[in-house]
């Protein structure tokens, strides 16, 4: 019999998994710098507060906190499938995107099964795999920084489960394009089953991929989106997934019965009711600012990958220039996010916010002597 006390205590595929590393919190900044009034440019959250009918759905929801939430989010669901034409069947809904992502991982991965995708990218998906002991196979982006669909499809080996495609890609900015996008799910082999990320689906321009419409036709495609970004609601941690509903079928199994909690659903369900009459305006806002900053910024001499979500990439000349400049932001009250931790340490990724703040970030650069 082997000594109990010489097995570890922790798997040992946790020794090469990072933990996630976030975007710095205001009170956190606040704290070091003494700065009151700080700029938070480095989580990618969108720059408005909730809807108003989420606001109200929010206080309402207060009263009936004694219960447990509905652990299938059915009405949710519901709604998700009027707007999206996914079946109910192929909706799950998570405690976020993140959440979503460990439990496929979960469902899917064993030591010896590989997730290939993009990198830089979501470190999230890296992390998944890593829990599970599965290989995580990275495959360089392009040039300008999207994702290489051709090279990815031939990181797919017999040992690939997943393969990822984050898409507008965080931390670069780009979209893969409609055409591509089919063009990969058709050279992929049948045991490998393809996730479309699309956290920042809102900010696509017209024509881009749609993932929902792909799903709803039958392609057999996981797609994640969030209520994190344009619908200003990350705080209560709300994402769902669309999928064959043998993958929400597995999902079920591994998941919590009462992932989102019951003020999530509501909010939820009361900014998708909105949307028609919310999104539109800020989606508009947030593309014109994004506009303004990377003008600016090329002004300034740095270059911004151009984006089609609501954050842009710069590069800098070194880890070191990142670094020195994400200090000095800090000490001004601005946090923005250096993009190490997402396979791009000469990196840093800035997200657009409200005019006043990109007026914040705009002039703190315009001072920098770095
Ligand atoms: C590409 C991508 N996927 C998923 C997420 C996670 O979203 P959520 O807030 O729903 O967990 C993010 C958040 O930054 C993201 O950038």
């Amino acid at each position: 019999m082997p000594d109990p006390g010489s097995r570890p205590l922790f798997r040992p595929a946790l020794a090469d998994v990072a933990p996630y590393v976030p975007g710095r919190p205001i009170e956190d900044v606040q704290r070091e710098t003494g700065v009151g009034q700080v700029v938070k440019l480095g989580s990618n959250e969108g720059p408005y507060p909730p809807f108003p009918a989420a606001c109200e759905a929010i206080a309402a929801a207060a009263a009936t906190q004694r219960l447990y939430p509905d652990p299938g989010a059915w009405a949710l669901r519901d709604a998700l499938s009027a707007a999206t034409g996914v079946g109910a069947d192929g909706i799950l809904v998570g405690n976020g995107v993140d959440s979503l992502i460990k439990l496929l991982c979960l469902a899917t991965l064993d030591p010896g099964d590989a997730l290939v995708m993009g990198w830089p990218s979501f470190l999230s998906w890296r992390q998944g795999a890593g829990i599970q002991g599965a290989t995580w196979r990275p495959v360089e982006l392009r040039a300008d920084g999207g994702y290489d669909l051709d090279a990815l499809a031939g990181a797919v080996g017999d040992d690939t489960k997943l393969a990822v495609v984050v898409s507008p890609n965080n931390p670069t900015g780009q979209a893969v394009t409609p055409a591509a996008l089919e063009a990969f799910l058709d050279r992929l082999p049948d045991h490998v089953l393809p996730v479309l990320d699309e956290a920042y689906f809102e900010y696509l321009p017209p024509g881009a991929h749609d993932g929902a419409a792909l799903v709803a036709a039958g392609r057999r495609l996981v797609v994640m989106r969030t209520f994190s970004k344009a619908y200003g609601l990350a705080g209560l941690r709300v994402g769902y997934m669309m999928a064959p509903p043998d993958v929400v079928e597995a999902l079920g199994r591994v998941r919590n019965a009462f992932d989102v909690n019951a003020v999530a659903q509501a909010a939820a369900l009361a900014s998708l009711a909105d949307a028609p009459h919310e999104l539109p305006h800020r989606i508009a806002e947030v593309i014109s600012e994004r506009a303004r900053v990377d003008v600016a910024l090329r002004g300034l001499g740095y270059a911004p990958l151009p984006s089609a979500a609501n954050f842009v990439f710069v590069r800098m000349a070194s880890p070191d220039a990142a670094g020195a400049l994400n200090d000095y932001l800090t000490r001004q009250g601005i946090i923005i996010r250096p993009t190490g931790p997402f396979g791009a340490p000469d990196g840093i990724r800035i997200t657009v916010g409200a005019p006043h703040e990109n007026d914040a970030l705009l002039a703190a650069l315009r001072a920098y002597s770095g």
